[in-house]
Order: structure tokens, then sequence, then C-alpha cells
């Protein structure tokens, strides 16, 4: 049930304050309900305190689940509710926390050829959405692309400039954004990227990778779903991206989706 991709035991909560606004927006739809987290966010007002500052819009929310929670709680009770909402936001702990692990993670290990054998990276201007640790990004780069590595956590920001500066990819921009809110201009882009990114606003993020690139340009999103015929497959397709298949270690197959954009 969980994604288990980090032992989070010995994790502090008071990371939870590196989260980001758009993290907040989902905990707000998905977590309210949550006891643990109404415990742990009663223990840390100081958290509590950021989460209504960050997402003022859902202060109100945020302040009766903390309410919710029962007084005079143990220690123990109180750390296994930590221990609980960080296994259930487990991929936002390992970005927070520890993103060099996402690298070591199997599923990662997937052929490059993937997404090589879909477009020629060389000279080309390349936006990458959620670009996380950049396992995308750090392909089209190597390949010889000048790369724009769009990411909204700060943490991998971070992370994203120091591996750039390590592996000494010169052309290569780490900026703040998100897929339904692209921070460039029209035309922008000769081929825009994302892997495991796609897929919360259908037309929003469609409607923004379209305008960021060029006529004649790519849009590849590697993997793009899951391999199955939902409603992201439908819309893909209705939109004209052609698609194949291919494995994650460990994880299975995924889908892949292309199309060559006409303006
Ligand atoms: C599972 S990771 C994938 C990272 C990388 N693209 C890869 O394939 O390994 C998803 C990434 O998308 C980022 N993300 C989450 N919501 C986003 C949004 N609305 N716009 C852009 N990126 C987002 C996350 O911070 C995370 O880095």
């Amino acid at each position: 049930m969980y994604l288990n991709w980090y032992k989070v035991e010995g994790v502090d909560f008071r990371n939870l304050f590196f989260l980001e606004k758009h993290n907040l927006y989902w905990l707000a739809e998905s977590m309210m309900e949550n006891r643990t987290l109404s415990i742990a966010l009663k223990a840390h007002p100081d958290l509590l305190w950021y989460f209504k500052r960050l997402l003022p819009q859902q202060a109100a929310a945020f302040q009766s689940i903390a309410d919710s929670a029962a007084d005079n709680l143990s220690a123990e009770e109180i750390r296994n509710a930590e221990v609980e909402v960080m296994k259930r936001i487990n991929d936002w702990i390992v970005y927070i926390v520890d993103p060099s692990s996402y690298d070591s993670l199997e599923f990662t290990k997937w052929d490059d050829k993937e997404l090589t054998e879909l477009a020629c990276f060389k000279d080309k201007r390349v936006i990458d959405l959620g670009a996380g640790t950049g396992r995308l990004s750090f392909i089209a780069a190597r390949e010889g692309a000048t790369v724009y590595a769009v990411e909204p956590v700060r943490t991998l920001r971070i992370y994203l400039k120091e591996k750039a500066h390590r592996l000494e990819a010169r052309k290569f921009f780490v900026v703040d954004g998100l897929i339904e809110d692209i921070p460039f201009e029209e035309d922008f882009a000769d081929i825009t990227i994302a892997g495991h990114t796609f897929g919360d606003f259908l037309e929003e993020e469609y409607a923004q990778m379209f305008r960021v690139t060029k006529d004649g340009g790519k849009i590849i999103l590697c993997p793009g779903n899951v391999d199955k015929d939902n409603e992201v497959h439908a819309f893909l397709v209705d939109k004209g991206f052609d698609w194949a298949r291919f494995e994650e270690p460990g994880a299975g197959y995924v889908r892949k989706y292309f199309m060559k954009v006409s303006k």
C-alpha cells in the first residue's frame, strides 16, 4: 500500500517544513480525515502554523484537523502517528530528506534508449517537467541538449544543481515551476519531456506543454502512464500521441507517449 522507498522510522517530523504548497493541496484533498495527521499536527504547532501560512485557503481545515486530536497522548502515540504520516508521503520524504536515494531505486534503472530512440537531443533546447533528481534531464544533457529542468520542490532543485555541477553539465538550468504553469514563453522548447509527472490536470498540463513547444517540436512523456487503457491513455491518444510500452525494473510495464507538435 505504501511506496516503501525510504525507512522513515528515524526521520525527524520537522522535515515537513520542507514541503511545498502543491504538497499541501494534496494533503488537504486526501488526508483531512486522517487521524494520524491530526495527532502529528497537534503535536507540532509550529508546523501547523507553517501549513496555514503556506495554504491560507485551507487554514481552517488544518486547524480543525489538529483540534480534533485527543489531548494527553503519550510520546509513543505521537511518534507512531508521525511515522504513519511519513509512510503515506514516502515519495516526498525521499525528495526532502535524501534525494540521492531516489537514484538507487530499482525502477529508475530502465534503459536510456527508451528516451533517446524517440528524438535526437543534440543541440536542442529541452524542458523537463517534474525533473526530480534528473532521470530524464541528464540523458538529454548527455546527448547534447541545453536542458531546463523544471522542479517545484526546493530540495530537489538544490540536488539537481549539485548533480549538474558534479557531472559537469554546463548547459543545464534548474527552474522552479509546475507542469500546469510552465515558466517559459510560447515556443521556447524544441522538445518537452516529463517522466512520472503528467496526469493530475489533463487539459491544463497538455495545453501548457503544447504552448511552450515549437511547431515541429516534440512532447515526450516517458513514462507517461501506467500500463492501462485508463482516462490518461484515452486523453493522450485523442490528442494524437503515439505510445509504446517499456519495463521499469521491479515495477513492471509502463507506457511512454510521444507526439510531433503541429501548430
Ligand atoms: C516520481 S518523480 C519523477 C521524477 C523524474 N521525472 C523521473 O522520471 O524520475 C515526480 C516529480 O514531479 C514533481 N512534481 C510533482 N507535482 C508536480 C507538478 N504539478 N508539476 C511539476 N512537477 C511536479 C515532484 O516534485 C517529483 O520531482
